[in-house]
């Protein structure tokens, strides 16, 4: 017999939520979910027993029907279930981000919740699903019960089918080096396992994007083709094979699919985060956006080193030296790594000896604290483990202790190594639960993190906004040495609709001495492969609420005129758009400041020279701005000319479009300054 369904709303400023539920009592079902404006509808079915989702975009099949469920060691919940309830319900808040690349963001779903229990055995397993404008997230709850004490699941068999063989940008998964790959564009039936983001584009021109959101206590998901435009989740083991270790109550992430009409729609969609539960941090105020410095190009560069000696970066005296530039130029603190000791030898193999608290002798952290007080300039902390994770977590409290008492607000954090403890892998869930306890010790003390060789993003920082930023994908150190000469010139066209899909990425931007002639031994010919100008516009491009400004001081007070952009251009925004993009081409995107009336654009080419005409009906219409124009200069090529920067200015308004020229592998930045 069936239950009357019962209806509870709930009704406050600025959220709106119902809720229904339904008995069902059937191993067959079939109901339909649409997004609040009716673009996506999402088909929950179940087939004799087996439950399976499709999804329609605009009327046409964008996943078709897919599998759903998790297998355990000792029951397989995949099948064999009966659907008990339905609950379905519609939410609709508007949120504010502390800092980010949009301050208010809209959370709109439709949600439908299955309630599934196995036949006999009658474990239970519910399923959420909430279908917004632009996208799907569901994800898998395991309700405490007596069944699923301690267990392991050994295989997640979610399939994401999809209706044709779609053009895809990709990295492997299970390779060496993490994430730090260069993309590649193939169809989909030419990737094997690939990590996600995984983004691809239909023939139709429809934009999608499969990740996760809210990975906290659970394996990494990567994706396999299963052939046929079939691909399904594949989750990091742990070294013994099992998937996810776990008591009930316990989730899964969301398994995201977002969506975009086009290429600019995909970046500034922030399905992802809405899928984060909300700050658990109360008091954000200490928590800031900046730009910074650092003893760190010139590891890389191989001009000083991180271990003692000679050529030991982190001293006293550069440390000092490294404080006035910042000064000097009003950025806000310098990091030094290589201060702590342990980084003598091979420091990547180092991991059990690292010191996080003890210094080299010709580095005082008290004096150089006291002199970047003196400055207005705080010291940027450096934990780099080398995957070393049991002798970071015994000192990680007294390491933070130290920090706090010297007035250090931001670490950046660094896991080199593919294998941790012993054989365990990098994105498995021993890793992810290190991340997430070492984000949450970090709330407690204060510290904003940047982690380098990071637990790729899924939207926690909306949970601890102390989360600021990551690495994850090969960013400006390549350039330096990796044994291919650097990011091609597409390189940074790509990876804003891959791995900057859900955003902050520590790429390390600032580099003006892009032929690295301070190098002495350079045999790959590394270099950076751009122009001075699309150095400048990554400012825009990539997204980060901490920039770095990379190169030596010398090379940035060699160039007044590309340094002027960097101190002025901002590192929160209110807005974000993208008037122009095509995936591994171009990209040309506009951030309104957060803290004035003033907008930025930053536009990016690959090898190809490319021409826009952009309107600016971005602008406040009615007002007057003075735009200030950082071009590629005459002759401009990443290959042969890199340098040539025009800097020039020009008065519009809203109903302007702006002409912008890109040299090959070239770029442009431009600052709106609203006028009286
Ligand atoms: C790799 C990081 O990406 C880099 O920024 C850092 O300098 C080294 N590890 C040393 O920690």
């Amino acid at each position: 017999m069936k239950a009357p369904s019962l209806l509870i709303c709930i009704l406050l400023p600025f959220l709106i939520t119902c809720s229904s539920k339904k008995q069902i009592g059937s191993m067959d079902f079939e109901e339909v979910v649409e997004s609040p404006n009716k673009k996506l509808s999402l088909t929950l079915e179940v087939e004799n027993g087996e439950p399976l989702y499709h999804l329609n975009y605009d009327d046409k099949a964008l996943i078709a029907p897919s599998k759903l469920g998790v297998i355990f060691e000792n029951v397989n919940l995949s099948e064999d279930l009966t659907l008990d309830y339905i609950e379905t319900s519609g939410f609709d808040e508007t949120w504010t981000q502390p800092w980010g690349e949009q301050k208010d963001i809209r959370n709109h779903y439709s949600e439908m919740k299955l309630y599934l229990t196995k036949n006999v055995s009658g474990e239970n397993m519910n399923v959420t699903f909430r279908v917004f404008d632009d996208g799907l997230g569901f994800r898998y709850e395991w309700p405490e019960q007596e069944g699923l004490q301690d267990f392991v699941i050994t295989n997640e068999i979610t399939e994401f089918n999809m209706v044709d063989d779609h053009t895809g940008w990709w990295i492997g998964a299970y390779q060496l080096n993490r994430y730090e790959h260069l993309f590649n564009e193939t169809r989909l039936s030419e990737i094997d396992t690939v990590h996600t983001p995984f983004t691809m584009r239909t023939d139709d021109g429809v934009h999608l994007s499969i990740h996760e959101a809210a990975l906290t206590d659970f394996a990494s998901m990567t994706l396999a083709n299963n052939g046929n435009n079939s691909l399904e989740a594949d989750l990091v083991p742990w070294k013994s094979g099992d998937k996810v270790r776990g008591s009930a109550p316990h989730k899964s992430p969301w398994r995201t699919i977002s969506i975009g009409e086009t290429a600019g729609e995909l970046m500034t969609n922030y399905l992802v985060l809405n899928l984060n539960e909300p700050s658990k941090i109360e008091d954000t105020s200490w928590i800031k956006p900046a730009k910074y410095t650092g003893i760190w190009w010139d590891m890389h560069l191989g001009t000083k080193t991180w271990g003692s000696g000679d050529m030991h970066g982190a001293t006293t005296e550069y440390t000092k030296e490294l404080m006035d530039f910042t000064a000097r130029n009003d950025f806000y603190g310098v990091l030094v790594e290589g201060w702590n000791t342990g980084w003598d030898g091979d420091w990547a193999a180092n991991s059990d000896i690292f010191s996080f608290t003890g210094s080299y002798p010709d580095f005082d952290i008290e004096e150089v604290t006291r002199y970047g007080d003196s400055l207005g300039v705080k010291l940027i902390g450096h934990h780099e483990t080398s995957t070393g994770i049991s002798n970071y977590e015994a000192q990680v409290d007294d390491a933070f202790s130290q920090y706090n008492e010297v007035g250090v607000e931001v670490v950046k954090t660094g896991y080199v190594g593919d294998f941790v403890e012993g054989g365990e892998w990098h994105h498995g869930q021993f890793m992810v639960r290190h991340y997430r306890d070492i984000v949450i010790k970090a709330a407690d003390a204060q510290i904003m993190l940047n982690v380098h060789e990071p637990i790729k993003d899924t939207g926690i920082r909306r949970t601890w906004p102390n989360m600021m930023t990551r690495e994850g994908a090969r960013g400006q150190e390549y350039n330096a040495w990796s044994v291919d000469g650097g990011n091609p010139p597409d390189y940074t066209t790509i990876v804003p609709f891959t791995r900057g899909l859900v955003s902050p990425f520590d790429y390390t931007p600032g580099v003006f001495n892009l032929l690295l002639s301070d190098k002495t031994d350079n045999p790959n010919n590394n270099r950076v492969m751009h122009t001075l100008a699309k150095e400048l516009a990554l400012y825009v491009v990539i997204y980060s609420p901490l920039h770095m400004v990379s190169d030596l001081p010398k090379n940035l007070e060699a160039n007044p005129t590309a340094l002027e952009w960097i101190k002025v251009v901002p590192v929160d925004w209110e807005t974000t758009m993208v008037p122009e993009a095509e995936i591994g081409d171009h990209a040309v995107v506009v951030r309104k400041d957060r803290n004035s009336g003033d907008w930025y654009l930053g536009g990016i080419t690959d090898e190809e020279a490319r021409s826009f005409e952009i309107d600016l009906n971005f602008l406040e219409s009615g007002k007057t701005y003075e735009a200030h124009i950082w071009a590629d200069g005459e002759d401009a090529d990443w290959e042969t000319n890199p340098y040539p920067l025009e800097r020039t200015t020009q008065v519009v308004t809203a109903d302007d479009a702006l002409e912008l020229n890109l040299a090959a592998g070239g770029g442009v930045a431009v600052r709106f300054v609203e006028m009286d």
